[in-house]
């Protein structure tokens, strides 16, 4: 007989995943050798390393600089993925099937809880960042002339909800300058007023990686509870990019998501949410697993944690990745990968000033620089036109963003630094003409 206990099931199938297996047959491309990569200044670059990225196909099968637009995963989490939608799918209305795949939600919930500083009943497990930035915007009855304050430097997630609540209720945004070197915290103040509700702005920004730095936003969660207004962070180039403790940066809401910097499944986020803000943040989407109670004549309570936030049939493989994506970066050492992260981008910040033709667009001072390093190119070039080419002629992946000179250079602590030295030899060499 099979054993089909929770515990027998997922301690088989970790240590099954613990095995690297590579799936993707190898590009013809030659495999950067890890080289000084090794000898980072403060970075303890070696073996673990080279054993981290032989257990991830993209970080040997490409220069791969696009972490900040979708992470790769190591194969021991495709594993776990794999595991899971297989073992559902010998009966998934059995009981014992159920009593497998039942813990894996509440056991996420509980892990991301602990890894990143908030409670158990302050996470909310969603599919991806936006959702989150949904749960916030749909979150007040909102009144012709509410006001939501936002950055210059958004994703179009959180830009698209106040589009829509403009046509649908008449919400007004105001923009802060979140440039590098900016004052943020001023900003913010002078941009408040008798009608702003909520403030929605990035943890760390996917156009210029300028990070909201500690004290900033402990200034800004002050400043904004006395004002009684909302404060939320998008945080989905946060966690496993940079240090992310929910409860420390006393934000009310946070969301993120599992696809990025933490390397779990495509489709897998999380929504943070202050328990003393639970009421405040109105419902909504609901369905069947939000409720604690209902019955057929009009009854019902809520769940009494973040969870309420949850609906409807789940993904559970994929948060089961997605938790397996967690501890296999825990494994590692989250202040290992943030030191590592953030000396390759020290490597690279030195390189772009030596090689005086490039700018650079993300903040350089450390605690406000982040993994999401931004070049700013030469005055004729086009990030989208070299996008291309270093894709297309140099297996480089990079990303354009929303300035036409600057490409993002996502630095994960995977990559390496002969890699950072290929990549600016290829934008070089393309950007002379
Ligand atoms: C700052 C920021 N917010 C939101 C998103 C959207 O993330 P998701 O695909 O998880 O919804 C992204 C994705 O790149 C992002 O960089």
């Amino acid at each position: 007989m099979q054993d089909l206990s929770r515990r027998g099931f997922l301690g088989r199938t970790i240590a099954a995943a613990a095995v690297p297996v590579l799936s993707l047959a190898p590009r013809s491309r030659p495999q950067a050798p890890l080289g000084r990569a090794t000898a980072l200044p403060g970075g303890p670059g070696e073996r673990w390393v080279e054993r981290a990225r032989a257990e991830i196909p993209a970080a040997t099968n490409y220069g791969y600089f696009q972490t900040a637009g979708i992470g790769p995963s190591p194969t021991p989490v495709l594993d776990v993925v794999s595991a899971v939608l297989h073992r559902q799918n010998r009966g998934p209305a059995a009981p014992e099937v159920a009593s497998v795949i039942s813990p894996i939600e509440p056991d996420l919930r509980a892990h991301l809880a602990r890894a990143f500083g908030a409670r158990e009943n302050e996470v909310a497990l969603t599919h991806s960042t936006s959702e989150g930035l949904n749960i916030v915007s749909w979150a007040f009855n909102w009144k012709e002339g509410d006001e939501v304050v936002v950055t210059n430097q958004e994703h179009p997630s959180n830009v698209i909800p106040w589009y829509t609540l403009r046509d649908r209720f008449g919400v007004r945004t105001r923009v802060v300058d979140f440039s590098a070197g900016t004052d943020l915290v001023g900003q913010i103040r002078a941009a408040l007023n008798a009608r702003t509700r909520l403030v929605s702005i990035p943890h760390v920004s996917r156009n210029n990686g300028r990070r909201v730095t500690a004290d900033e936003s402990a200034a800004l969660a002050d400043m904004l509870r006395k004002a009684g207004v909302y404060y939320h962070l998008d945080g989905a180039q946060g966690p496993g990019c940079v240090p992310f403790d929910f409860a420390a940066l006393g934000c009310d809401a946070y969301s993120t998501c599992g696809h990025k910097w933490l390397l779990g499944p495509k489709g897998t986020g999380a929504f943070f949410v202050r328990e003393a803000m639970l009421e405040r943040t109105l419902m909504s989407w609901t369905g069947a697993h939000s409720h604690a109670t209902m019955d057929y004549e009009g009854g019902y309570t809520l769940l009494p944690s973040a969870a309420r936030f949850e609906f409807g049939t789940r993904a559970h493989a994929d948060f089961a990745g997605f938790d397996a994506a967690v501890s296999w970066m825990e494994a590692i050492g989250f202040d290992r990968i943030h030191g590592r992260i953030d000396a390759l981008v020290e490597y690279a910040i030195e390189k772009a000033r030596s090689l005086r033709r490039f700018g650079i667009a993300s903040p350089v001072e450390a605690g406000a620089r982040s993994g999401v390093f931004v070049l700013r190119l030469p005055e004729d070039a086009d990030a989208g036109a070299l996008y291309h080419r270093l894709a297309g002629e140099k297996d480089i992946l990079a990303s354009p963003v929303r300035e036409a000179r600057d490409l993002r250079i996502a630095i994960h602590f995977f990559n390496t630094t002969d890699e950072i030295d290929e990549a600016f030899d290829a934008i070089e060499q393309f950007t002379r003409g």
